[in-house]
Order: C-alpha cells, then structure tokens, then sequence
C-alpha cells in the first residue's frame, strides 16, 4: 500500500471492498434473511448506544471521555446512519485504536493495548517519547500529569498553578517513571516492550514521535530520530510507521533508513500551527503518508489532494461521533485514529453494510426499469401505431 516499498508487507490491508461482484436478484428467501439481519442490526446498534452511555468514564479530566459525554444521541444515531456515497465509493478505512483502547484502561498502557487487540484492531498508535537517560518510553504528557498527580507530585500541581509548562517525560529518568503506576496498577512501559506485544496481532503500528524535551526546551532531534531508527532494526518491524510534529525528525528518520515509511503531521488548527508551515498538505515529498488533523481529514478536497499526490491519508484523532461521521462522510482517509477503537469500527461495519443494501436496491431498482422498458418495447411491436 506504500507504493515502491520493495519487501514490505501492505500496510494498510483491506478487509472488505463494498464493491464486490454482482449477485442475481434476490429470492423471498434471501429477502427474510435480509430483514432479520436488519432487525439484529437495530437491535445492536440499540444496545450499543447503551453500552457507551454507560460506559465508566476515566478520570474525570480525561478530555476523550469528556468528548465522549458530548455525543448525543442523535449524533451517535447519524454516525451509523445513511453513509455518504464518498464513503460508499472506497474500501473503509482501516481503525487505528490510540494508545490501545482508551475506554478499557488508561491510555497507552499493556492493559490498553492487550484491550485493543482482544476487541479486535489490527492498527495501533503508540505515542514514543524520550526519558531523559535516553530510553524511548510510551507515554503522553496528558498521561504523565495525571500519573504525577496520582503519586501525589506537588512539582505537577505546583507547575500548574504558576503556569508553568507541565513536566515533560525528558524531565525524569527511566527509573523515575518505572515507579508511577496508575490505581490498576499498570505502570509506563517501553516502547520495545509494546512492540513485542502488539507486533504479532496486527496488520499496522504508527509511532507518533514526541518531540518535547525537558520542561521548554526541544529534545535532541537527531538523536531521537536514531533511537528510532535502532529500535525498528531491532524489532524488525516491518508494518511499523514513523511520524512526527516535526519535519526535523521525519527527514532524518527517512534519511538514516529510506526503506522505513514514515509520515508529516498537517494541521490547521492554531496560529502558530500555521505560522510553522503545519498546514502545507504536501510538504515532505518522501513521506509516503500525511497525519491529517481531524477537521483537514473532514474536507474532501484536502483528502482527494492528498491522494492525488499518491500519499496515504491517517485521519487523527476522531474520539465524537461527529468527528467520526464527518471524515466517514468526507471519504479519502485510509486510516482513522481514534481512543475509540469498537465505536469507530462499529460504525464503519454498519455503514459499510448499507452501502451494500443500498447497491442491492440500486440493482434491484435498475432490474425493474428495464423490464418495464423491455415489455413496452414489446407492446409497441406488437401494436404499431
Ligand atoms: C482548517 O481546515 C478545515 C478544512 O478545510 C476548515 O474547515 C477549517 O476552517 C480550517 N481551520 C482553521 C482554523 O483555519
């Protein structure tokens, strides 16, 4: 899928292409079939919505279960209705659970991860970060604020209340963040440990590279770049993907090894996201795959560009159903990043499933029209005039 990848697995594989053969007309039999099916699917779409809604929230400054409580539900209700024929027209888009799956444990833990793969992704991103002595970790500065509070760290809260910038994982060592556990117990793991669990169970890995150093300051691109480098030699990890906020880090990964598919991070969303290029949608000629920010991923003729200039197209990070609904609906992505990983998958099955219903009503509708046609073609020859 990434072109001239030579001895490559795909990275993106496509389980299903709505636009499979035709089949002939369907019998009354077939037509029960299909209305029990649709009644089940009711059914699992009810019993969906109540799952989520009841779903226990994560901490409670958790920003994904706060954009999860502002699903309506009739927004959660449009997310598995009707799909646009954008998305009826291409192969779905693969679902890539951030961090595992966030609504099972918290984010970016073994216990997320092995949530994610049992509920069935076959794409993961894990979010790499450098500790100060050099050990790439996975962990999210959101994640390391909350673990730091839970350990009762006045350095966080104190940084906090002079608005200071929130420490940084290049702040602390290893060994520092080994002791940090969450109330489950689960603790911060390296990156190398992750890819060793989920390596086996999945068809593609994204690793957003974090570029944060010690409080303020940026880390060491070059030397991250190689840590990078390293440890995907030394995982072999051929369905691995490397992206990053920073084009620095991008370049020099693909520059110490051409064969490793890497991607650029494009993004509208602030000023000095702007002021700093991020929006250029086709910036890095060598990557063979654009991280779109989710209001990019919404707007069809952004998607189509990008395609258009032979790149794959990573949506991130779509956690509400509208945000959901409205790259589905867009079409163009290949992948789709979520902390959501069952819900989006949810969705894009039904809609998937529409599509076809909706192409076999097509054919049935187009298959009426040409009898009726047919008959008064007969009709006119056997009575001209
Ligand atoms: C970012 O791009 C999207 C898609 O074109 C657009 O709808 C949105 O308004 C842009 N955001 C900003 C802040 O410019």
């Amino acid at each position: 899928m990434f072109g001239d990848m030579s001895g490559r697995q795909p990275l993106l594989q496509v389980k299903q292409d709505p636009r499979r053969p035709r089949r002939p007309a369907a019998t009354a039999a077939l037509r029960n079939q299909v209305l029990l099916v649709a009644a089940g699917l009711a059914l699992l779409a009810a019993s969906l919505v109540l799952l989520y809604r009841r779903a226990p929230r994560q901490a409670a400054d958790d920003a994904s279960s706060e954009e999860e409580q502002r699903d309506s539900e009739r927004e959660l209700q449009l997310l598995h209705e009707q799909p646009s024929s954008e998305f009826c027209a291409q192969p779905p888009p693969l679902v890539c659970a951030h961090g595992g799956d966030a609504a099972a444990a918290p984010p970016n833990t073994a216990a997320a991860f092995r949530a994610a793969l049992d509920g069935g992704a076959r794409c993961v991103e894990v979010d790499v970060a450098r500790t100060k002595d050099g050990q790439l970790v996975v962990l999210h500065t959101r994640e390391l604020t909350q673990l730091l509070k839970l350990a009762g760290g006045s350095a966080s809260s104190a940084a906090a209340a002079h608005g200071a910038p929130p420490p940084q994982v290049g702040d602390f060592t290893w060994r520092q963040l080994q002791a940090l556990r969450w109330p489950g117990g689960e603790g911060v793991e390296t990156v190398e440990a992750v890819l060793h669990m989920v390596l086996p169970g999945t068809d593609h890995i994204t690793l957003d590279v974090k570029t944060y150093g010690q409080a303020g300051e940026e880390v060491d691109e070059d030397a991250m770049a190689q840590a990078v480098v390293d440890l995907m030699r030394r995982t072999a990890c051929r369905q691995c993907l490397v992206w990053a906020k920073s084009d620095a880090v991008v370049l020099q990964v693909k520059e110490l090894d051409p064969q490793q598919a890497v991607g650029y991070v494009v993004l509208n969303e602030t000023a000095a996201a702007r002021a700093a290029g991020m929006h250029r949608l086709l910036r890095i000629g060598s990557a063979e795959v654009v991280a779109l920010h989710y209001a990019m991923a919404a707007d069809a003729a952004i998607t189509a560009a990008a395609r258009g200039a032979r790149k794959q197209v990573h949506a991130w990070t779509a956690n509400t159903a509208g945000m959901m609904r409205s790259i589905l609906d867009a079409g163009g992505a290949h992948a789709v990043v979520t902390n959501h990983p069952r819900k989006l998958q949810a969705a894009i099955d039904s809609r998937t499933r529409r599509c076809r219903q909706q192409e076999q009503q097509e054919e049935r509708q187009g298959k009426l029209h040409q009898q009726q046609s047919e008959r008064q073609q007969q009709q006119q020859q056997a009575d001209p005039g």
